[in-house]
This record gives structure tokens, sequence and C-alpha cells, in this order.
């Protein structure tokens, strides 16, 4: 079962569902189920990562390697990050240096091209759930904003606010304002308002007959047995939640956005996101060949943890678990004191004798993320582990570091007038050569 499961995440059209491929033509209803991923495959029962659920019983986090196997995904290898380096001529952002992105579909591919001056765009999203959002959101949008810079590329930013109306009990006017106040937050991440096009669903599906187009033909091009094997969707489930996943694969698709790209419907797109995203993506990449197009590549990114520890990933929908953008320096450092799962030992002596464990603690794995210091990064965790550096210091390290990079953020947000906003939101060309 498990070497079938995961020759199946390679396969093509023809394998899967025993015909050729017909342009326009929905597959038949007996396809085989592609792999979802979930944990209920056998593979490996501690670990879910899907969509909405992140979860394990190893302190350590999920294990990443097993992840990429079933996921049927490739490891970032220093191969990559090497050839990623020497392409750009930017030394790798510490998300590459550190393994924190992890895993890709086709970056070899992308850079092939881009060396013979084929250049793409870059997808990304958030789901405007809260107003608030947290510090584990800022990895791909930090990523992304790195990428767009040492490749001078376009992107486009997608904020599934009806993602959010059809999961949660909200509004649709409520997803809407959150989708905006999201958008200042995105944009205070420094994106280039030349080169980036932020879009609600809400707004963008109802004004463009192109994106449209393009959700409905990925809707002909899937069945409900192969998102319910993808996203596990019940019977109950309400009809929009089974449609949806057409309406985030839409934006891997050039010609979805014909105001940047003209009617150009081959333009690569590369899509950093966290590897909880992928199901979605799984999915695009299976349909895009049958109706003509290229498939999206992708650099997944681990999860940013919990406070009280690796076993989950940080959500917004614990507040508890959760450092947020809007949080003062007070509430960032009482957060760290009290929830922070430390890998230290329980009394000064023993772990001076003994020293802390680096690999479960939760302060030493957010420096990881946010610490752009190789060295002093190493330093910390010698100390850590011999026991010359405490639990308190290295919470206090964390802590000086947070306070200002959230400060600052703060104020970047600040400056963000609904004016810049209507500019980023406004279909319109963007400024760079493809
Ligand atoms: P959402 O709002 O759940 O998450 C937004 C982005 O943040 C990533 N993420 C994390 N990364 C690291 N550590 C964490 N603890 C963490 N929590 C969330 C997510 O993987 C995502 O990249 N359906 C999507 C919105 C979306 C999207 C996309 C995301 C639409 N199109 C294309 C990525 C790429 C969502 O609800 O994301």
């Amino acid at each position: 079962l498990k070497c079938f499961k995961i020759t199946l995440l390679g396969t093509d059209y023809k394998h899967l569902t025993g015909q050729d491929y017909k342009a326009g033509c929905p597959p038949p209803e007996n396809v085989v189920n592609q792999d979802n991923g979930a944990a209920t495959d056998g593979i490996d029962e501690e670990d879910n990562v899907d969509p909405w659920n992140v979860s394990t019983s190893n302190a350590k986090g999920v294990d990443y390697d097993k992840l990429i196997v079933r996921f049927g995904s490739s490891k970032i290898e220093t191969e990559l990050v090497d050839r990623i380096e020497k392409v750009t001529g930017q030394k790798p952002h510490r998300f590459l240096r550190r393994g924190i992105f992890f895993s890709h579909r086709d970056m070899h591919q992308v850079l092939d091209a881009y060396e013979k001056n084929k250049s793409f765009y870059l997808y990304t999203g958030r789901g405007p759930s809260s107003e608030a959002m947290h510090v584990g959101h800022l990895i791909p949008f930090i990523f992304t904003k790195w990428l767009q810079d040492v490749f001078d590329i376009p992107l486009v930013i997608q904020l599934t606010d009806d993602e959010k109306y059809l999961w949660k009990d909200l509004a649709i006017e409520e997803c809407h304002r959150f989708a905006v106040e999201n958008a200042k937050d995105i944009i205070a991440c420094g994106f280039d308002v030349n080169k980036t096009f932020i879009f609600s669903d809400f707004d963008y599906m109802g004004s463009s007959p192109e994106f449209y187009r393009n959700v409905v033909k990925i809707q002909k091009h899937v069945t409900y047995n192969q998102v319910k094997g993808i996203f596990g969707f019940t019977d109950s489930d309400c009809i929009g939640k089974i449609s949806f996943p057409a309406i985030q694969a839409a934006p891997s698709f050039s010609n979805s956005f014909p105001q940047i790209f003209g009617g150009r419907k081959d333009v690569q797109c590369l899509i950093p996101c966290a590897i909880d995203q992928d199901p979605y993506f799984r999915m695009t990449r299976d349909v895009a060949p049958r109706i003509g197009y290229p498939k999206p590549a992708l650099l997944h990114s681990s999860f940013f943890p919990a406070l009280q520890g690796a076993q989950t990933k940080m959500s917004a929908s614990d507040a508890n678990s959760s450092i947020f953008l809007t949080d003062t320096p007070k509430q960032i450092k009482n957060k760290i004191n009290k929830h922070a799962f430390s890998g230290g030992k329980d009394t000064i002596e023993e772990h001076r004798k003994f020293g802390g464990n680096p690999d479960v603690d939760v302060s030493f794995m957010y420096l990881t993320f946010f610490l752009d210091d190789d060295e002093q990064l190493e330093k910390i965790k010698q100390d850590y582990s011999s026991g010359a550096l405490l639990t308190g210091e290295l919470k206090k390290i964390l802590i000086e570091t947070l306070q200002p990079m959230i400060a600052q953020h703060q104020e970047r947000r600040k400056q963000v007038t609904e004016e810049t906003v209507k500019q980023f939101m406004t279909p319109r060309p963007l400024n760079f050569k493809l």
C-alpha cells in the first residue's frame, strides 16, 4: 500500500485514469484517489499535516524527511542552495541556509529556465481568518520578499476571504475586512508595489472573467473523488468547500492575470508556502497538463512551532500558542517567559551539569528562524547544550530579538495607508521583464 500510494504521486494522467488526455474533457468517474498525505495512510501515524491541522507526538516536531517521501516532493539539498546562490549572486537567506525551507517541487527546472533568461512569477497567499496575524505567518512572506528581491520578479498574493467564510463562523463582510487588514501586515513586509498584486477573492473573482474561467476549467477536470482523497471532505461538507481548491489553484496559471501577463498562459509560477498548503498544489500540478498549463513549482517551509512545543504549529486559533504581530514588548516577554517550552533541566545545578536540549527548546527554535548571525546562533547552541547558558538567559536573547523585530513591523504597518492598500490591490500592469 505504501509503495502504491507513493508511486501514485508521480503518475501522469494516463496512468491515473487509464485514458489518454482529451482537451476539455473531465476525467472519468473511476479515477483512483490520489494520496491525501493525511495521517491515516498508515505510513506515519504520528504526524498529521494538512491545510487545517498540524500535529505530531514528537517534541522535535514533524519528521520532515518522512513527509517528503509521503508527499512525493524533493528535499532541498545543499546543491540546490548553492545553485540558488550562484544564479542570484546573493548569499542564501537563512531559511535556506538552515533548512527551514526544506522541500521543493521542480525548483531545478525553474533555475534551468531562469539561466536561459526565461523568468517566472511568485504566488503565495493568506487565509484571513482574523485581524491579527502571528509570527509564524511571516515565514513565507519574509522568504517571498527575499525571492522577489533576488530574482527581481512579479508576485501575486491571494487573500482567500471566501475560504474563511466557507470554513469559519464568520460573515462575508468580516472576512473581507480581515483580508484588507491582513494586506497591511503583508505590505509591511516590504513588497515592491510596482511588482506586487494583492487580491481578495471576493473582489477579484467577480471582476476577472479570465480568473473565473480558469477556476471553472479546474473544476471540470477534478472529480469529487479526487478532492475527497486529497482533502478528506465528507458528504456533509458544504459544496463551497468541495469546489474551493480550484480557487486556490487558479493563481498558479499566468493567464488568470491578463493585466499582468497579457494573454500568456505559459509563464512559470513558483509558490513559496509552508508544507501544510501542499495538498492544494498537488491537485493543481495534477490538473495543469490536462488543461494545457505548466505545473507550478513549489518551495515548502517547515512550521514555526507553537510556544508550547513543536508538536503543533503556531496557530491563530490558540491565542496562548502564538506571538501576534500586534503584541506589545511586555506581552512578548510574558508569553515567552511563561509559555515557551524549555529544553532546560529542572534545577540550575542539573542544567549546569548536564546541559539543555536545543532540539526541543522552543526559544532556541525561534532563534533559528530569526537570529541572522550563524556564528552567534551556533555559540548559543553550544553554550545551551553544555549548560553554560541557562533557560532564562536563552529566553532573554529571544525576547531581545523579537521585541525590536515586531516593534519595527508595527512601525512599518502604521505607515501603510488605505491609499497604499488600494494601490497594491488594484488590478494593473506590473513592472518587470520576463
Ligand atoms: P494561512 O492563512 O493559514 O497561512 C498563510 C501562510 O502562512 C503559512 N503558515 C505558516 N508557516 C510557518 N509556520 C506556521 N506556524 C504557519 N502557519 C501558517 C501557510 O503555509 C501559508 O503559506 N489557504 C491559505 C491561503 C492561500 C495560500 C495560497 C497560501 C491561498 N493561496 C498560496 C500559500 C500559497 C491559508 O489559509 O493560509
